[in-house]
């Protein structure tokens, strides 16, 4: 599936109609090329936040000069407490006061509070305007530009009102990566070490070789991180678009990790950091369950902490972390369902006795 597009790594999601690249590279937000071959519209908007919006939206309306009569420039508040109605709001009163028509280009310039919102908007505005996913976090760039999932959060629950929406592209530039903070490096090695996880142990071995050079930025070993990691997304969504199945899977550690951020409420703990918290107790149930041995579980616990990542979960008591995570989008009539390794780099969805779940819990927070 890998291809190249400008002399840029892409990888393409099979889709059908809805089919679309990511395009991987350094340089990518300054080169025209980028955004080459998009629709035509008389109105284009740039969505972003205040961290991003003053290091990166000027170079992407460069990039896109000359291509939009009007290209406006909207800046949500930054951090996961704003992926709210306020900010989606924010987007639909900026584009009915410009008087943005139903073929508008939305652009989604940040991190991953930033792509779900915006995407969610460009799914709504006049029943969907194209958009582009320009992601600038680690986080984004492997997981949450990628697959059309978009929404925000409600206070009972994480992206609990939302719509599936893909992207016409997504131009994801490495460079934006040396500004960012390393906590946030930190978070999106979450999601890359979990595609080792569920899909590739072979990848899994590589980032034990190669995790500290993640977190120095080595840009050879970002861009072989970034790509593979959109490559196992692209597969498996391209397998089960909706998630009637297999995608489920991507959810590793995030039953419990969902349950960290919104128990502490959201923006306390990272997304990454809840999620690197949650594989460590996903893999330990697995081993309750009798799918893994304990080595593994180490194994695994010894990665994320080296990703510096948390590996103990906050006290919120088994009780209240049962309650949250039978909210979540998985559970179905009240039962929790768990990814779950069933052998490394294979994973699958599993209901599992409260007591199980509540040891877990009792293990791994403190
Ligand atoms: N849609 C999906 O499939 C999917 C998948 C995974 C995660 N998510 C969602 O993504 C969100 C987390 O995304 P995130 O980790 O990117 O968080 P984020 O969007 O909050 O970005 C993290 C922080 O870094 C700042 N930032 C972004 N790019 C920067 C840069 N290049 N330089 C300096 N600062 C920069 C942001 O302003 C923010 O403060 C969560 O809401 C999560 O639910 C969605
Ligand atoms: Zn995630």
């Amino acid at each position: 599936m890998d291809e190249t597009v400008g002399g840029h790594a892409a990888v393409a999601i099979d889709l059908g109609e809805r089919s679309y690249d990511i395009l991987i590279g350094r340089g990518l937000l300054d080169e025209g090329q980028s955004f080459d071959g998009l629709p035509a519209a008389a109105c284009a908007v740039i969505v972003s936040d205040s961290n991003v919006a003053p290091l990166y939206a000027q170079r992407v309306a460069s990039a896109l000069a000359g291509r939009y009569p009007r290209l406006l420039q909207i800046e949500l508040p930054a951090g996961e407490a704003h992926k709210d109605w306020a900010a989606l709001n924010k987007i639909f009163d900026a584009l009915l006061a410009a008087g943005c028509d139903r073929k508008s280009v939305l652009f989604a310039l940040g991190g991953g509070v930033v792509g779900d919102i915006a995407g969610f908007a460009a799914a709504c505005y006049m029943r969907g305007v194209p958009f582009v996913q320009v992601p600038t976090t680690l986080l984004a760039q492997v997981d949450s530009s990628v697959g059309g999932k978009t929404a925000i959060n409600h206070p009972l629950g994480k992206n609990m009102i939302g719509a599936f929406y893909q992207p016409l592209r997504v131009v994801a530039d490495l460079a934006t990566l040396d500004t960012l903070p390393p906590r946030e490096v930190s978070a999106g090695l979450a999601e890359v070490i979990k595609y080792g996880a569920i899909a590739d142990d072979a990848f899994l071995g590589w980032l034990e070789a190669h995790v500290a050079a993640l977190l120095a930025r080595d840009a050879a070993a970002l861009a072989f991180a970034v790509r593979r990691s959109c490559e196992i997304k692209a597969s498996v969504v391209g397998q089960d678009e909706r998630e009637g199945g297999l995608r489920a899977i991507l959810n590793f550690g995030h039953t419990f990790g969902h349950a960290i951020e919104s128990g502490l409420g959201y923006g306390e703990w990272l997304h990454g950091e809840a999620v690197g918290c949650g594989m460590v107790m996903a893999a330990d149930l697995s081993a309750r369950l009798g799918l893994i041995d304990a080595a593994y579980v180490q194994r695994l616990t010894r990665l994320v902490a080296r990703a510096g990542l948390p590996v103990v979960g906050p006290v919120l008591g088994p009780e209240r972390y049962l309650e949250l995570m039978r909210v979540d989008k998985k559970a179905e009539g009240g039962t929790i369902r768990f990814v779950v390794i069933e052998a490394p780099g294979r994973a699958a969805v599993r209901e599992a006795p409260d007591e199980l779940v509540a040891a877990v819990i009792d293990a791994h927070c403190a």
